[in-house]
């Protein structure tokens, strides 16, 4: 369809400020607009407008100050003010798990566009953001058109939002696409004029009817999800065999069919969408009458969260046979690296399965130590690497981290009371953990025993990578 010319520059809200929201209302002040940042949390908007960003996000707190200086961008509790302000209002709001079932929590963005439509009198449009189930965007249109004083001028579209925490700027100012979902082409030319900058870079857009774009975002959280379940289902199998999941991963990403992002194994995903996502999905499927497409989605979140428990096994293992009692260094608290959110955070639930077998657990994350302890306050956090593995008797590598990649294997055996340690995001370089001593353990690899200690044991070093038991020839032959 001809997309109809609209050229004056709409003036934008974005409603709600957490990640998805902060970040969108920032890059579009940057981009150009005038926006309003809007929320319930008057702490949270007081921080924004005093160029504070609420929470680790890096690059974008300078994006603040930038957007602020430019005098485009203000923050505001004031619905009559958003309603007056916008003629594209954006509504960011989470939808968290709901507290007694595997759907999405729906109160926040029925809230929002409610408190927009009631007081919307004119032609503007409303634009979702949040991931939502299939099929609540056309039924929020219904809503909207009945509550609002403008009516049907009152228009509602659909736009998913595909950024990744960590790298929430560069996903939003360059994305991979840009969807949307619209229900005229005035929402469609009017969403084109907001996206200009975006696609005057080349950037590819999909236009949909509501529906589709609804599910492009919970297809495409799926998709990932099912390849990380994937490799870690491996890596399962790997661990009854003798096998390394590593090398298979390595293997497998050569095959440009399959491609090696988000085959990395390891303790799995978390955070605040792909484990939520799925589940949702898979209760609106069934809700739907198609339940059966997309079973396979419980499988895939079976598989995620045994890679805990298998941590744990693990840990246990190299403590020993028995957690009680035992000092176990938890490195990392955020769901992954450059992150401060612990939403179903993989590095934390280990955290707290130690914590209950009677581990005593010190916690250190560069970032995420304040929403770790929040969540958790029974376990005991440090303030540093240092201090957390100071007398460890087992070290778990649980978030990938710059600093525990880099932390000097030596420097770190200076510190611990024993050289063991589990690295649960194949992180850390096996051979010169082995080389100086360390017991290391990792998902999906076979046991490699320190070959400091083999060598002094019958005077032989084995091979790297080789399986315990097995001779150097064995090895090579399997
Ligand atoms: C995800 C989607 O990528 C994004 O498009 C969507 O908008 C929101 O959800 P995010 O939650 O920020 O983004 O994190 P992502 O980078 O996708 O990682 C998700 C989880 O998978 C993390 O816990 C990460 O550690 C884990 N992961 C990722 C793996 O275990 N292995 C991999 O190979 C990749």
């Amino acid at each position: 369809m001809e997309p109809i010319p609209y050229s004056p520059a709409p003036k934008i809200t974005v409603i709600g400020t957490g990640y998805l929201g902060a970040t969108h209302a920032i890059c579009m002040a940057v981009l150009g607009f005038d926006v309003l940042g809007v929320d319930v949390d008057e702490r949270k908007i007081a921080q924004l407008d005093a160029g504070e960003v609420p929470f680790f996000e890096p690059g974008l707190s300078e994006k603040l100050r930038e957007a602020i200086a430019t005098g485009r961008l203000r923050f505001t509790t004031d619905f009559d003010q958003a309603a007056a302000f916008g003629d594209v209002h954006f509504v960011c709001v989470g939808t968290p798990q709901a507290a007694n079932s595997a759907a999405a929590e729906l109160k926040y963005v029925h809230a929002a566009f409610t408190s927009l439509a009631s007081r919307i009198d004119r032609k503007a449009l409303l634009v979702g953001k949040s991931t939502v189930p299939i099929g609540t965007a056309a039924r929020l249109a219904r809503m909207v058109h009945e509550l609002s004083p403008a009516g049907v001028d009152l228009e509602l579209a659909w736009n998913p939002e595909f950024l990744r925490e960590g790298y929430a700027v560069e996903d939003t100012l360059h994305p991979d696409r840009l969807v949307v979902g619209v229900a005229s082409e005035w929402a469609e030319a009017r969403l084109r004029r907001v996206f200009e900058p975006l696609l005057a870079q080349g950037t590819p857009l999909i236009v949909t009817e509501l529906a589709t774009a609804e599910l492009v975002k919970v297809a495409a959280n799926s998709f990932l999800a099912t390849k990380i379940s994937f490799i870690n289902a491996m890596a399962e199998v790997c661990e009854a065999t003798g096998a390394d999941v590593s090398l298979l991963a390595r293997a497998l990403s050569l095959d440009s069919r399959i491609g090696g992002r988000f085959l990395k194994p390891g303790l799995g995903f978390g955070g605040g969408c792909l484990p939520k996502d799925i589940r949702a999905f898979k209760h609106r499927a069934e809700e739907l009458g198609v339940g059966q497409a997309v079973r396979f989605l419980s499988e895939v979140d079976s598989i995620n969260n045994r890679r805990r428990t298998r941590s744990v096994d693990l840990i246990r293992e190299l403590a020993g046979g028995d957690l009680a009692g035992v000092k176990v260094a938890a490195l990392g608290a955020a769901f992954k690296p450059n992150s401060d959110d612990v939403r179903d955070a993989p590095a934390l639930d280990v955290a707290r399965l130690l914590y209950l077998e009677g581990a005593a657990v010190t916690v250190y994350d560069p970032e995420a130590n304040r929403n770790a302890h929040r969540a958790y306050p029974d376990l005991d956090y440090a303030g540093s690497l240092a201090g957390a593995v100071q007398d460890a008797d087992v070290v778990a590598l649980l978030t990938e981290w710059d600093e525990f990649r880099r932390a000097e294997p030596q420097q770190l055996a200076a510190l611990v009371a024993h050289r063991r340690i589990f690295d649960g995001r194949h992180a850390l370089d096996q051979d010169l953990y082995t080389g100086l001593g360390w017991e290391y353990r990792a998902l999906g690899r076979p046991y490699q025993p320190s070959t400091a200690r083999a060598a002094t044991q019958d005077g032989r070093v084995p091979r790297p990578g080789a399986v315990v038991g097995e001779t150097p020839q064995d090895a090579r032959t399997t």
